[in-house]
């Protein structure tokens, strides 16, 4: 009765067994979009080989154990219901020695390339050599996107990162939060990034392409839905798009519907997503503004006596969040887990948790938790339009700009409306974050103005907190904005 039942239970797990192999089999095709069987670079290939390497050997393992148990099996089993128990070989001296010294043998063939590849790969992708000119990246990791910054190139960008094909590229790996983890499958292998901890791997591509990436460490709750794209170029392509970068976009003209998401953005969105890092003072002071943003956040998040995460006021309206500039020119967003398209763009801005449960826009910003400030549908329209402009103009809006004379006080204005000031100040008498601007020339000096814009802790209004306004504006902004901003601030009234 016994034998039958677990004959019976042995068939149904062989046929679940069964039913899942096509699922379980599919994970190691080579097409796969992240299958390591495709490695598209050097560094991938040689960790897909010792993998290869490995494989076999167990392979080889796997038929000798199976070989020996088979025939153990056969040739001793009990063919008479008499018969003798055949001689014991417990505590075989010689069987001993052998199983013992065998697995070292077979250890040490894994250890051996597999140690060296590692401290290889520390150095470089070929060799142990160190790359004569290797691509610098710093990649730093947020609950839950990738920031990726091109080191005296005044670039940044955000889930997304470009590179030149058949060169090292040395990623150094940081991370804002938590402990998350950086994996391009056909690229390399995985490294954490851990807060303040400066890890460093190499990738390198060999072919044109865009290869998905993923935090390969639980992070929280959007951690599976943290992704990224490498999109690798020709040499020359690579500079044209590091070009681009540093290029504004084309002036929005005859687009109204643009023109009014502008504002809109200026007024909810510009606190915590930048879009002008193609300025090369932005682009340097963006890291600083990334971190002074996530210091806010974690200083406005409390916990109470269970443990539970609460939050305090308006502080809570700051959080580092993806840049997004020339954000109309990347092929995801999301973090990489949705195409880009005007479409998709209006349903992130209806319902971002829609898309990406747990992100942190719609958790913070009032757009969603303020009744008074939800946006209309022709408001997310005008978003929508208004973000598929941001994308690189032509190269000639450059040389103009420097020629072209421009008003200050409607310079300041855009300064005013591009920094995230209009996001905590109204131009009027009301308290948003930050004390309303109304007749601040009457109430102080050009100095004292200038003062509290690049070094806001030394002079704050009585009734408002310290350290909620950015400190860094002095740094970001050019001398020539500082002082258009502050005579447009002038004219206040
Ligand atoms: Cu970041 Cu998982």
């Amino acid at each position: 009765m016994q034998i039958l039942r677990s004959s019976s239970a042995l068939k149904r797990f062989a046929l679940l067994l069964t039913l899942l192999a096509p699922a379980i089999l599919a994970a190691c095709a080579p097409g796969g979009d992240q299958s390591t069987f495709d490695s598209a670079g050097p560094i991938a290939k040689d960790q897909e080989n010792i993998f290869i390497f490995i494989f076999w050997l167990a392979v080889v393992v796997f038929v000798v154990v199976e070989a020996a148990l088979i025939y153990s099996i056969f040739r001793f089993r009990q063919t008479r219901p008499d018969a003798e128990m055949p001689t014991q070989t417990h505590g075989n001296f010689k069987l001993e020695i052998a199983w013992t010294i065998a697995p070292v043998f077979v250890l040490v063939a894994i250890a051996v390339p597999t140690v060296t590849l590692i401290f290889d790969h520390e150095k470089g992708p070929v060799d142990g050599r160190v790359p004569e000119n290797p691509l610098e990246i710093n990649a730093v990791a947020h609950q839950w996107w990738f920031e990726f910054e091109y080191p005296g190139q005044d670039v940044i960008t955000a889930n997304e990162l470009h590179i030149p094909i058949d060169r090292a590229v040395r990623v150094s790996l940081d991370s804002d939060d938590v402990i998350h983890s950086f994996w391009v499958p056909k690229l390399a292998g995985k490294v954490d990034m851990i807060p303040g901890d400066d890890n460093v791997m190499f990738i390198q591509a060999d072919r044109v392409g865009t290869f998905i990436g993923q935090c390969a460490e639980f992070c929280g709750e959007a951690h599976a839905n943290m992704r990224f794209r490498v999109v690798s170029h020709e040499p020359d392509d690579y500079e044209d798009w590091l070009d681009s970068m540093r290029r504004a976009p084309a002036p929005i003209v005859d687009n109204p519907l643009a023109e009014a998401g502008r504002t809109l953005f200026a007024q909810n969105c510009s606190t915590c997503h930048s879009t002008r890092t193609y300025e090369p003072l932005r682009a340097q002071g963006e890291r600083e503004v990334q971190l002074g943003r996530q210091t806010l956040f974690r200083k406005a998040v409390k916990r109470d006596e269970e443990g539970i995460k609460t939050r305090e006021g308006d502080l809570v309206t700051l959080i580092s969040a993806p840049n997004l500039t020339h954000l109309a020119a990347r092929q995801t967003f999301a973090a990489g887990i949705i195409e880009l398209t005007e479409e998709n763009l209006k349903k992130w801005i209806r319902d971002p948790d829609d898309i990406k449960q747990g992100n942190r826009m719609k958790d913070l910003a009032p757009i969603y938790n303020d009744p008074a400030l939800w946006l209309s549908d022709e408001e997310v329209d005008q978003l929508a339009a208004y973000l598929m402009t941001l994308k690189p103009g032509p190269e000639e809006a450059v040389e103009t700009a420097g020629t072209v004379e421009v008003d200050p006080i409607a310079q300041g204005r855009e300064v005013f409306l591009n920094n995230g000031c209009s996001a905590c100040h109204s131009t009027g008498a009301d308290r948003v974050v930050g004390p309303g601007l109304s007749g601040l020339a009457d109430k102080s000096s050009t100095d004292m103005i200038r003062e509290s814009i690049t070094d806001p802790g030394a002079v704050v209004t009585d009734g408002f907190p310290d350290g909620v306004m950015p400190g860094n504006f002095g740094s970001v902004i050019s001398d020539n904005d500082l002082n258009a901003l502050i005579q447009y601030l002038e004219t206040l009234k």
